[in-house]
């Protein structure tokens, strides 16, 4: 493969993602961050600087595995110390398998804060894809607040806690408009924007030929929001999720979770002259009224000049699903199957497993203080990163207590909490190279009775086979998981009061988080840690460890050798 390198500078800088002048994390004065295209099997060297005054910085490869490279995956104490204001850090690092991906901010609240961009991986040179297209376009979703996320972090870990509520706006490649719709005349008690809408926050209008053949990339790095996505009047053929290929299956819409990404590809045949919408409407948490979809247009070439404000009128907004349709969205994800072919080798799981954990998914009130809890412990992370601590053996940076792999028997995931107190700490499991693992996500009731939420998870480090899910209490005797062509993905969601169980292949040496990507959920603890192999871990550069207990440690070595 061929290197390609980049040179980026991350600093807060004042903009206008929705219309509404607030402050984002950019880099090289844009915002979302560049897209990084590659081949697989290129190598991508990131010198990232720190021009941000007071705070540190990471960034985290969303769904690549960084194979040899676990110090490169870009998570604050985990896999490296953050990089100091000023300080420059070099990521480096293989794209092994073509697919889409983005990069994202993984410290504190970052993510939120707007540090985020698309990375998309083409096949190698000489290699095809299942499936053709003549051209393609990238998509990327997120969600939008004012307040900032230093606001967020104190507010949610405050007591009273203080919720952020939902977005102010859903954004389409980092643009929306607040107070107004590009849609208005469609959406009840609301109004259509004006002429003169700010360029920073003027959608992107994706401009394709007719009568060609569209691959579509999208990714969702929101925060909070899930998200429903159409494109009016163009079915849409899902051919990838998560960088993995699968069944190719037609829709009129996709349910998009934080941290998944998916490829469909479109016919343009449809009538030449008008506008479509692409819509991004909030599912699985009551929307707040009047609805504010991300909203954009696809434009036939060649056509009237502005057509965001004019033309898009003569055809209609998709219809927005109702939030809580969760039956649509069970369907939804049953439909994402492992492609079966003949010309590519599509990895099949182990028959059965070495391993299998149970992670209980809870919400607790720590004495007034709202967390989240798996398996009753709460994540906190310590100052010295786990990859350093494990690999070096500093017990002082590691919490002692050996996680728990199952809940009790008597413990009802359909009521809220008996007991609603959890403890906090590091719920690192250790694993040994080589074995089959199952994990078992087990939704349960909130603290307020009859509820329960969704959260997508992502593992780091790996793709996982997605066995299945579930309604209730998972039990390994009733409970079905399909062999047979389950799904490789790196993030899959957890319906309310159910379970979702994926199984992987312990092959990666490295210490991986596996966690909710809602961040206000995960900086309320969300998360569990898996050290893998980690006595495979081969030596890292120098600037990855160079914090905490683990900077004494590499002193110590270079004074005594
Ligand atoms: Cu995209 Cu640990 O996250
Ligand atoms: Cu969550």
């Amino acid at each position: 493969g061929e290197v390609k390198s980049y040179d980026w500078n991350v600093e807060y800088m004042y903009w206008k993602p929705d219309c509404v002048e607030s402050l984002v994390m950019g880099i090289n004065g844009k915002f979302p961050g560049p897209t990084i295209t590659a081949k697989a099997g290129d190598t991508i060297l990131v010198k990232l600087t720190n021009k941000l005054h007071t705070e540190g910085v990471v960034i985290h490869w969303h769904g690549i595995r960084q194979l040899e490279t676990p110090w490169a995956d870009g998570t604050a104490a985990i896999s490296q110390c953050a990089i100091n204001p000023g300080d420059t850090f070099l990521y480096n690092f293989t794209v092994d398998k073509a697919g889409t991906y983005f990069y994202h901010g993984h410290y504190g609240m970052q993510r939120s804060a707007g540090l985020y961009g698309s990375l998309n991986v083409d096949v190698a040179d000489g290699a095809k894809e299942p499936f053709a297209y003549d051209d393609e376009i990238t998509i990327l979703l997120s969600d939008w607040w004012h307040q900032s996320v230093h606001k967020q972090e104190v507010g949610l870990s405050s007591k009273p806690f203080r919720w952020i509520g939902e977005p102010q706006s859903i954004l389409i490649n980092g643009k929306g408009q607040f107070g107004c719709s590009l849609g208005g005349e469609f959406i009840n008690g609301s109004t259509k924007c004006s002429q003169d809408i700010d360029e920073q926050c003027q959608p992107e209008v994706f401009s394709i030929q007719p009568k060609k053949k569209y691959r579509v990339r999208i990714a969702s790095t929101t925060s909070l929001a899930s998200l429903n996505f159409s494109i009016g009047n163009h079915t849409m053929t899902l051919v990838e999720a998560d960088g993995n290929y699968v069944q190719q299956v037609e829709v009129d819409s996709l349910n998009i979770y934080s941290g998944d990404t998916y490829s469909v590809l479109i016919e343009t045949n449809q009538y030449p002259s008008t506008n479509y919408w692409i819509s991004a409407y909030q599912i699985a948490r009551k929307p707040p009224h009047p609805l504010r979809p991300g909203l954009t247009i696809l434009n036939y070439k060649p056509k009237a000049p502005n057509p965001v404000l004019d033309a898009p009128s003569s055809s209609p907004l998709p219809t927005p699903p109702l939030w809580n349709d969760f039956t649509g969205g069970k369907s939804f994800a049953s439909k994402i199957l492992a492609l079966q072919s003949d010309q590519l080798t599509i990895p099949k799981p182990p028959t059965s497993f070495d391993r299998r954990i149970v992670l209980l998914n809870t919400q607790n009130n720590n004495s007034g203080y709202i967390r989240w809890s798996i398996n009753n412990v709460s994540l906190v992370l310590p100052t010295t990163p786990l990859l350093g601590s494990l690999k070096y053996g500093l017990l002082n940076g590691l919490d002692s207590e050996k996680p728990a792999e199952d809940f009790p028997a008597n413990y009802d995931v359909m009521k809220p909490p008996v007991n609603p107190n959890s403890n906090s700490g590091g719920s690192v499991y250790k694993f040994d190279y080589g074995i089959t693992i199952d994990v078992i996500i087990q939704n349960a009731n909130v603290l307020e009775p009859h509820t329960s939420e969704v959260h997508p998870w992502h593992l780091h480090g790996h793709d996982f086979w997605v066995l299945g899910y579930g309604e209730g209490r998972f039990s390994s005797e009733s409970s079905n998981l399909n062999l047979k062509n389950p799904p490789l993905r790196n993030n899959v969601v957890l319906f309310p009061h159910g379970w979702t169980a994926i199984r992987f292949v312990t092959d990666n040496p490295g210490v991986w988080p596996f966690h909710c990507h809602i961040e206000p959920h995960l900086h309320m603890g969300m998360g569990v840690v898996f050290a893998e192999a980690v006595n495979r871990i081969k030596t890292v550069p120098s600037g990855v460890l160079e914090c905490g207990l683990t900077a004494k440690t590499i002193l110590a070595d270079s004074i005594t050798s």
